[in-house]
């Protein structure tokens, strides 16, 4: 199998592309990624010496770039994307751009090579915001910020090329990842490494929002029985059952680390926030996945990664992150109070 992964410098992207180099030792990976502020060489560092990978710097709207790339895979698994909400809600370009238009860009290159298997990595929030029950693959698509807009955006495109022009297309659709090299502005590595250095962590409103934690190794796994088992056109929802308010997690993080509850800083909420995602992954649990581990146990594998690997992310919080901390934090009404 040769596989080309797009966006495999980033968090969950480089998680997958290790996995493939571990486990089928037969498959060659080709990496292409356009080293966003999000991605991340030193994230593929362990895996350069292989002859089994190749990287590439590059766009996925980059039609050409794209048109020498695709043609030799037998498979495109695309996590290029855009992905912070609280950026989104300070300008979208970028996001709808990537998820969208690069999106277009590789499908009418698959267009003409349909032998060719496309997953398309998408996530739990194009469902929006449940109050209760859970989403399944069928359940409307109600985005309600412009990260899961685009992404929605994205996701109707690809399923559009499937019923069009009958390309072997699949989608994922996943919960709140966490897990080691995920960039310190998601809620997890940002409250874990913050601790580390000694600062407060930021929680947004009443701290009851609930979020499906998912380990990011169990989500590459569901993502390989998908591109090894799934059926062409369909849908998979992963979630792992751990539905939590931001409060639980925060806590737990806290006693990971020893910390005390003074160190929560209640903060001035996200616009729109997002209450509650859910899903019913039973189609992704009959394939055979499930997850491999508790979530305490993923929990406490994760601080301790971050708390080994202070290079990887200390390099990370500092520069131009600083200034967005700043901006998104520390002027934020209930920081110091
Ligand atoms: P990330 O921000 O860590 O990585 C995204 C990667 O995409 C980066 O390496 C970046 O450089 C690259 N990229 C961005 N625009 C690009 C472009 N135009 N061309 C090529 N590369 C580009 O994100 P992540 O958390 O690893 O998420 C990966 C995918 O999984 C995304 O599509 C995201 O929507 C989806 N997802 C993430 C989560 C989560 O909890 N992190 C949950 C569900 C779904
Ligand atoms: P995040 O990691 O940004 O993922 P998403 O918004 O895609 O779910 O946030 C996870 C949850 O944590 C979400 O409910 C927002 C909350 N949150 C905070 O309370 N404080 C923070 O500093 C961040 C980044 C998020």
């Amino acid at each position: 199998m040769n596989v080309l992964v797009t966006g495999g410098a980033g968090f969950i992207g480089s998680n997958f592309v290790r996995l493939l180099l571990h486990q089928r030792p037969d498959w060659r990976v080709t990496v292409l990624d356009k080293l966003t502020y999000a991605g991340n060489p030193a994230n593929l560092d362990d895996l350069k010496t292989s002859s089994r990978f190749t990287f590439y710097k590059g766009d996925i709207c980059d039609g050409s770039l794209m048109e020498k790339l695709i043609p030799p895979q037998d498979a495109v698994v695309n996590f290029a994307a855009e992905t912070h909400v609280d950026r989104s809600l300070t300008g979208a370009d970028d996001f709808l751009r990537t998820a969208v238009l690069g999106t277009n860009t590789m499908l009418e290159i698959i267009q003409r090579h349909p032998a060719i298997r496309y997953i398309q990595i998408s996530t739990d929030e194009v469902y929006g915001s449940l109050e209760e029950g859970s989403a399944t693959e069928a359940s409307p698509l109600v985005p309600r910020n412009p990260y899961s807009a685009s992404k929605a955006g994205g996701d109707l495109l690809a399923l559009s090329y499937k019923e069009s022009f009958g390309l072997d297309v699949l989608i994922t659709r996943s919960s709140n990842n966490f897990g080691p090299y995920q960039y310190p502005e998601k809620v997890m590595p940002l409250f874990i490494t913050n601790l580390l250095e000694g600062k407060p962590v930021p929680l947004y409103g009443d701290g009851l929002n609930i979020r499906d934690w998912l380990f990011v190794e169990d989500n590459c796994h569901a993502i390989l029985t998908v591109l090894e088992h799934g059926a062409s056109g369909h849908i998979y929802n992963i979630g792992a059952g751990n539905e939590m308010p931001n409060i639980t997690v925060t806590k737990m993080i806290l006693e990971a680390l020893n910390q005390p509850e003074s160190m929560i800083r209640m903060v001035e909420d996200r616009p729109g926030h997002d209450r509650r995602y859910s899903l019913v992954s039973d189609k992704m649990r009959l394939l055979g996945w499930k997850p491999e581990a508790a979530f305490r146990d993923q929990l406490e594998a994760t601080v301790a990664w971050y708390r080994e690997n202070p290079v990887w992310w200390e390099s990370l919080k500092s520069g131009a992150f600083k200034e967005y901390y700043r901006k998104m934090y520390e002027e934020r009404k209930g920081y110091y109070e």
